[in-house]
């Protein structure tokens, strides 16, 4: 069985005040409850210096809302200026860290194999890496979306011995930061082949790997990606930011996985 994950990607958003005001108001809606009851897991991936300020709030409220950061250095610690080691997100109890984001591939020219580095810190600490991986328009256009997902996931993947948890999300980079996600078939032969992927590298061990879908996710779409077999939730960028559309998305996945 695999739990289905929403996971908010705040990404340069939030100051550590904004975040605090975040979970007050985020804290009293349904999402909490549905989340304690165990229906679904509820994951913020906040910016490093809303970690501790969110960990000190969903300590006290008692809360089961995970932490997640945005990004990690595999080296231990020392001289790596701006870095930040897996020691210092496991003070706050952090969970999961979003690793290889297309906005890090593009922007700070993340190769797969320093993502896959990453990986490997995240979960030789006992963090679960969220591995981001996803194709442009014009890959998506030349008929080269498998072969894309293949050589990313297959680079991305060189520190995992098959046992550790990962969980895997499919972010289309044409659909990020826009408010159109990927159709429910696209989304599904996406993470189909995913899945297939890892099959074939892991074996039956793939089908206990939580595959999320991202990019443009919003509560009124939300329903039409989470009916597809192989998408096991979602890491949600823009609509995370207000905590009533976050909790109407998640709220929509408990609908979802009640009625399946
Ligand atoms: P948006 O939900 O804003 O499209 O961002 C998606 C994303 O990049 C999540 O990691």
């Amino acid at each position: 069985m695999r739990k289905t994950l929403l996971a908010a990607n705040w990404k340069m958003n939030k100051t550590a005040a904004e975040a605090e005001a975040w979970l007050e108001a985020f804290y009293p809606l349904e999402a909490e409850k549905a989340a304690a009851d165990g229906l679904v897991e509820v994951a913020v991936c906040a910016p490093f210096t809303a970690l501790y300020p969110l960990h000190r709030g969903l300590k006290k409220k008692n809360s089961v809302v995970e932490l997640g950061a945005q990004n990690i250095f595999w080296q231990e610690r020392g001289a790596f200026t701006g870095e930040i080691s897996a020691e210092m997100l496991l003070e706050f109890q952090t969970k999961y860290v979003i690793c290889g984001h297309s906005e890090r591939r593009v922007l700070m020219q993340e190769s797969s194999e320093t993502v896959s580095r990453k990986c490997g810190a995240a979960a030789k600490a006992g963090m679960v890496p969220i591995i981001c991986v996803g194709e442009s328009i014009s890959v998506r256009r030349g008929g080269l979306l498998k072969q894309w997902l293949e050589a990313q996931l297959y680079e991305s993947l060189t520190f995992w011995d098959n046992q550790q948890e990962i969980v895997l999300a499919y972010e289309p980079v044409w659909a990020i930061g826009t408010k159109s996600a990927a159709t429910t078939e696209d989304a599904q032969e996406a993470c189909g082949y995913i899945r297939q992927i890892l099959r074939e590298r892991a074996g039956d061990l793939a089908d206990d790997i939580r595959i999320l879908y991202g990019g443009g996710v919003t509560p009124e779409n939300i329903g039409g990606l989470l009916i597809c077999d192989d998408v096991d939730g979602a890491l949600v960028g823009g609509s995370s930011l207000d905590p009533v559309g976050f909790d109407k998305i998640v709220m929509a996945a408990v609908q979802l996985k009640t009625k399946k």
